[in-house]
């Protein structure tokens, strides 16, 4: 059974099994969530236009939508062992702060420059440590503004804080957008530093 490991000594791995295995889970349920929120899109489009077919995920609108809620329970209960985890660990602290605009704004300079170091991969650079927080908070939003969709009566306060239903929709389609962002960059950097993809999957 996987539990939530006590503060890391040196001799412990660079990522713990159960991050290893909520970072593999949530890729998988992201890539699910996007591929069928892509074909639910195409049965009504909000913008003047649709994803191909074939880069969608249900066959058909129907499909999709038991794609995306099956997608769904894996996102927010992954989410969740995740998040508590990471709290309960303390890891949140260690591996996300502190971030500085300073920090920021150097490791940026150095990333244009091609000399961000990544050496130690135990290590997040600040461009790394905003990036990660960012995609987090984006996949909250995704799901509330996901939930309005879904349950818009049952959910009146999620759905008036989010601007209304018609809101929620461009919400939800601009966060899925950011999330699509951040994933195309994220795959680029792990092939830049292949490396750390090999750290994800062995844990050191
Ligand atoms: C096939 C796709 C993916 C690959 C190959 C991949 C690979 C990796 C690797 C290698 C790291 C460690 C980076 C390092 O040590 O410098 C990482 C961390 C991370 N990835 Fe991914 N990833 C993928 C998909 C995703 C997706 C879809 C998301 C979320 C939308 C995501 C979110 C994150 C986050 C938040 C971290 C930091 C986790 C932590 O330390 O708590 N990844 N990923």
């Amino acid at each position: 059974m996987l539990t939530c490991p006590a503060p890391i000594q040196s001799a412990a791995p660079v990522h713990p099994g159960w991050l290893r295995v909520t970072h593999w889970l949530n890729a998988l349920a992201v890539v699910i969530m996007v591929t069928s929120g892509w074909r639910v899109y195409n049965a009504s489009p909000l913008f003047g236009f649709s994803f191909p077919d074939t880069i969608t995920l249900g066959g058909w609108l129907g499909g999709a939508l038991q794609w995306h809620f099956a997608g769904m329970w894996l996102l927010a209960i992954n989410g969740c062992i995740y998040l508590a985890c990471n709290l309960a660990s303390r890891r949140f602290q260690r591996k996300f702060f502190p971030l500085s605009m300073k920090s920021l704004v150097a490791d940026m300079w150095a990333a244009l420059h091609g000399r961000l170091a990544h050496a130690d991969p135990r290590h997040y650079n600040s461009v790394q440590r905003l990036a990660y927080l960012v995609i987090m908070v984006d996949l909250i939003v995704l799901v509330m503004s996901g939930l309005v969709l879904w349950k818009s009566v049952q959910f009146p306060m999620l759905r008036e804080l989010l601007g209304g239903y018609e809101t929620a929709r461009r919400v939800h389609f601009f966060a899925m957008s950011l999330a699509v962002g951040f994933v195309a960059v994220h795959v680029l950097m792990v092939a830049l530093v292949p490396r750390t993809l090999l750290t994800m999957i062995r844990g050191r």
